[in-house]
């Protein structure tokens, strides 16, 4: 069947499949069975719960059984929708109803769920540069005007969202929405400074727009205080806020959701399918977590700090003393890098395929271009000792690649 040619369906395509089609998707570059897999943002295997989520299932079965396995309520499971308000309330002192949750096949659903709801073909958008390279392949099907921001220690430069806004209304054009990653974005690793959360919130209403905020890795803290969700900084409705179970029970059970103003979730209701998402998976998620979300993220904590610190041992017992710049996230999973000025990036590509380190390149994570410079290196998913391993060997390729 894999070769069978394809009927030529191009000219039938609808109008919005159009929109980006054939547009490069940005991904790591592909290392045949790679030995180092530091591309993607791949949970820990060996953390996830097999036990506990057979107890869960076998548990949630015998009580819901019929339940689980009929459709569901159009805004997701309730049972998990109460479960994301307890998270937030525990992790991040967040008060917020079921009523405000939407639950989506993952985050990466839950954004598309909002770019639907407001984005048309050519309307202007901001986000950060550089910003999440699954984000940008969504973003980028919704066909807006993406005007960058850059990223520095302290997150978005607000100054600079201010300047974008500010040049939009010159022109007569309002902005859909601000898209940001605010804790240990992805990839630069910063939190967004409380000023600047404070900035961003009054940008939204001085400019009449919405933030689109996307938490995925907020709980996992090695390091520093939390700072308070943009969120919950909002008094005008102007906040939509993203999460996902992905990184702290596993990508597999693709749950997600919006926290959005009431009165918005129609709006993304209206883009998803008929009986709720996942509302088998939604239950086994929801209990397993009820009684292990504490002592499991405990856990991950300290798993993903050992791998961070493993990553950037590696990389600093080679590169100290070169003009390279390493971010230390406070947590998440990624490290990005800034090569040193003299780096040829085609050769340091060539050098990691040859030593099957999958790491990437910076331009997948820049809208509008640029970005040779940066890489990528995800320390979530090898144990720490390869995480040390295969970074030496990318630091080694990054001395070989000098001009
Ligand atoms: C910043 C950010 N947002 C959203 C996602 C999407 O994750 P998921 O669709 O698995 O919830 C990711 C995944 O890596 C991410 O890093």
């Amino acid at each position: 069947m894999t070769n069978t040619p394809t009927a030529r369906f191009e000219q039938l395509l609808s109008s919005r499949a159009l929109i980006g089609w054939g547009a490069p998707v940005t991904t790591a570059r592909p290392v045949a069975s790679p030995l180092y897999e530091f591309g993607g943002g791949y949970p820990d295997p060996a953390s996830f719960p097999y036990d506990g989520m057979v107890e869960a299932t076998a548990r949630m079965i015998k009580a819901e059984g019929a339940q689980a396995l009929t459709y569901g309520e159009p805004q997701g499971y309730r049972g998990l929708r109460e479960l994301v308000c307890h998270k937030y309330r525990l992790f991040e002192n967040l008060d917020v109803a079921p009523e405000n949750i939407f639950v989506a096949n993952g985050s990466g659903h839950a954004l598309s769920l909002a770019f639907s709801a407001f984005v048309d073909p050519g309307d202007p958008i901001i986000c950060e540069a550089p910003t999440f390279s699954g984000s940008l392949n969504n973003i980028r099907r919704h066909g807006p005007e993406i005007l960058d921001v850059p990223v520095d220690e302290e997150g978005m430069v607000t100054s600079v969202v201010r300047e974008r806004l500010e040049g939009l209304r010159r022109e007569g054009h309002r902005c859909k929405l601000i898209y940001t990653i605010v804790n240990f974005q992805n990839p630069a690793g910063p939190d967004l400074s409380l000023r600047r959360r404070r900035e961003l919130v009054d940008l939204a209403e001085e400019y009449d727009t919405l933030i689109l905020e996307d938490d995925a890795y907020g709980e996992l803290r090695f390091d520093g205080e939390p700072k308070p969700p943009v969120y919950a900084l909002d008094r005008r409705g102007r906040v939509i806020r993203a999460g996902t179970l992905s990184k702290i029970l596993g990508a597999g059970v693709r749950l997600g959701w919006l926290c959005a103003p009431r009165a918005m979730l129609p709006a993304f209701q209206g883009f998803n399918f008929g009986g709720g998402v996942n509302p088998f998976m939604s239950r086994v998620a929801t209990w397993y977590l009820r009684e292990h979300m504490e002592e499991h993220v405990k856990l991950l904590i300290d798993v993903y700090r050992a791998k961070r610190d493993a990553m950037l041992r590696g990389l600093w017992e080679l590169l100290q003393g070169t003009d390279v710049e390493i971010s230390k996230p406070e947590g998440g999973f990624f490290i990005w890098i800034r090569l040193p000025a003299r780096t040829d990036p085609a050769r340091l590509e060539a050098l990691a395929v040859a030593a099957r380190a999958q790491y990437t390149p910076g331009p997948a994570f820049f809208p509008n271009g640029g970005g040779e410079r940066f890489i990528r290196l995800a320390f979530s998913y090898e144990p720490p000792e390869k995480c040390y391993e295969g970074s030496r060997l990318i630091a080694r390729a990054i001395l070989d690649a000098r001009r």
